[in-house]
C-alpha cells in the first residue's frame, strides 16, 4: 500500500480507502480527503481503522516539518457510519488552535454520534424487522447461522439483535476518538445561498459550503469547495442506494439532482465519492450522476413491475426473490451489495414499496 496520499488537485490529497469483499470477514473504509487552505486544514470522511490512520498521521507530521502552521481545522463526517465517522483522534495530531468535528444532527442518539459497530448492526435489524424478517434474507452459509437466530428472534427479539451486533461487529474496529468533542450540523442553522444560479441551502465552513445530500442516510453531507469546484459527496453516489431502510429513494435522486445542477451550472469540475474512482470534468461527472438517477429510478419500476407480476404481494423477501431472479439489475445488485448478504436487496425493496405508498 501506497504510503503517500494522490494530490488530485492543488490543496486536496486522498487517502485511499477499500472496499469490503465480505462485511463479516472485513470491514469497508472510506477514502478520507484531506484539505488544505492557507492556515485551515479539513479532513473529510475521516475513514476507519489504523491503516489509513496511520497513513493520515504520517502525513500530517511531513506537513508539520515542512514548517506549515495550521490555526484552523475541522473534521468532517459526511455522515455517521462506520466506514466514515471514525479516527476523530487524528485532530489531536493536527493539533491545530481552532478545531471542529462535526456531523449532522441526525447522527447522533444520545449525544454520542451513532458509529459504534454492535448499535449499528443491532439497529439496522431492529428497523428491517418492521418490513421483513432479516434473519431469513440470507444466503449459504450464513444462512446457517442465521436460522439459529430466527429461531431465537422469535422468543427474544433483544437479545438476538444484542447477540447479532457482538458476531456482526467482530470485524469492525471500534471508533477512535479524541480531545475534542464532535459537534451536530443542525437543520435550524441552514443557511439559503445562491452558486452560480442554483439556489442552495447549506453550512458555511470557511470558504467551503456544507451541503445536506439525504438519501443513502439521513444524516448525508456533501462537502463543496466553490474556488477548486470540487464536490465530495460522500455515498450519495453509492451503487446500493438505499442501502437501508432508514434511507430514501426519493432523497437520493433529490439530492443527485441537486448536485447535477451545481455541475450544469458550471460550479463543479471534480466529484470525489467516499468508494470509487474521482470525476472529472463537467461532462463526465454529469453522465455520472445521471446514470444514478436513471438506476434509482430503473430500480424503482422493477419493483413496481415485479409487485405486478406477483399479484400485488406485498411479501419483500418474496418480491427480493422474484427480483433476483428475474431482473438482471437486481442480480447484479446482489453481487454489489456485498456477496452473499442479499439483506442490502431487501432494503431497497422495502424502502420502494414504503415510498409508493405500498407498505406502512
Ligand atoms: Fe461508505
Ligand atoms: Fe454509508
Amino acid at each position: 500500500m501506497n504510503m503517500q496520499p494522490a494530490e488530485i488537485k492543488n490543496g486536496i490529497f486522498m487517502f485511499n480507502g477499500s472496499i469490503s469483499r465480505n462485511l463479516m470477514i472485513e470491514p469497508m473504509a472510506s477514502h478520507m480527503y484531506f484539505l488544505e487552505e492557507g492556515d485551515e486544514v479539513i479532513l473529510f470522511d475521516p475513514s476507519c481503522g489504523k491503516g489509513i490512520a496511520k497513513r493520515v498521521e504520517a502525513h500530517i507530521r511531513r506537513r508539520k516539518k515542512g514548517q506549515v502552521k495550521w490555526k484552523k481545522a475541522f473534521l468532517i463526517a459526511g455522515h455517521s457510519h462506520m466506514d466514515h465517522a471514525n479516527n476523530f483522534f487524528l485532530s489531536d495530531v493536527i493539533g491545530a488552535p481552532e478545531t471542529h468535528i462535526y456531523l449532522h444532527e441526525e447522527g447522533f442518539q444520545g449525544g454520542e454520534v451513532k458509529n459504534k459497530p454492535a448499535p449499528f448492526i443491532e439497529n439496522m435489524f431492529a428497523e428491517s424487522s418492521k418490513y421483513f424478517n432479516p434473519y431469513l434474507a440470507f444466503s449459504f452459509p450464513y444462512n446457517v447461522l442465521m436460522f439459529f437466530l430466527a429461531g431465537l428472534d422469535a422468543l427474544s427479539p433483544r437479545m438476538t439483535r444484542k447477540l447479532l451486533g457482538v458476531v456482526g461487529s467482530l470485524s469492525w474496529p471500534d471508533p477512535v476518538n479524541g480531545s475534542v468533542e464532535p459537534e451536530p450540523l443542525r437543520q435550524d442553522d441552514l443557511q439559503i445561498m445562491n452558486l452560480g444560479g442554483v439556489t442552495v441551502r447549506g453550512w458555511r465552513v470557511g470558504h467551503k459550503i456544507l451541503l445536506p445530500t439525504p438519501g443513502h442516510s439521513t444524516c448525508s453531507v456533501s462537502l463543496f469547495w466553490p474556488e477548486q469546484k470540487a464536490l465530495f459527496v460522500s455515498d450519495a453516489d453509492w451503487i446500493g442506494n438505499p442501502v437501508f431502510v432508514s434511507g430514501s429513494l426519493k432523497d437520493c435522486l433529490h439530492s443527485l439532482e441537486m448536485l447535477k445542477a451545481l455541475c450544469r451550472a458550471e460550479q463543479v469540475d471534480t466529484l470525489l465519492p467516499a468508494h470509487g474512482l474521482v470525476k472529472q470534468g463537467r461532462e463526465e461527472i454529469l453522465s455520472y450522476l445521471d446514470f444514478h438517477i436513471r438506476r434509482l429510478e430503473v430500480m424503482r419500476n422493477e419493483v413496481l413491475a415485479a409487485y405486478r407480476l406477483s399479484g400485488e404481494d406485498k411479501d419483500v423477501r418474496r418480491l427480493t426473490r422474484l427480483l433476483i431472479q428475474e431482473s438482471p439489475l437486481f442480480r447484479m445488485l446482489k453481487l454489489v451489495n456485498y456477496p452473499r448478504q442479499v439483506v442490502f436487496v431487501h432494503h431497497v425493496v422495502a424502502v420502494c414499496l414504503r415510498e409508493e405508498g405500498l407498505l406502512d
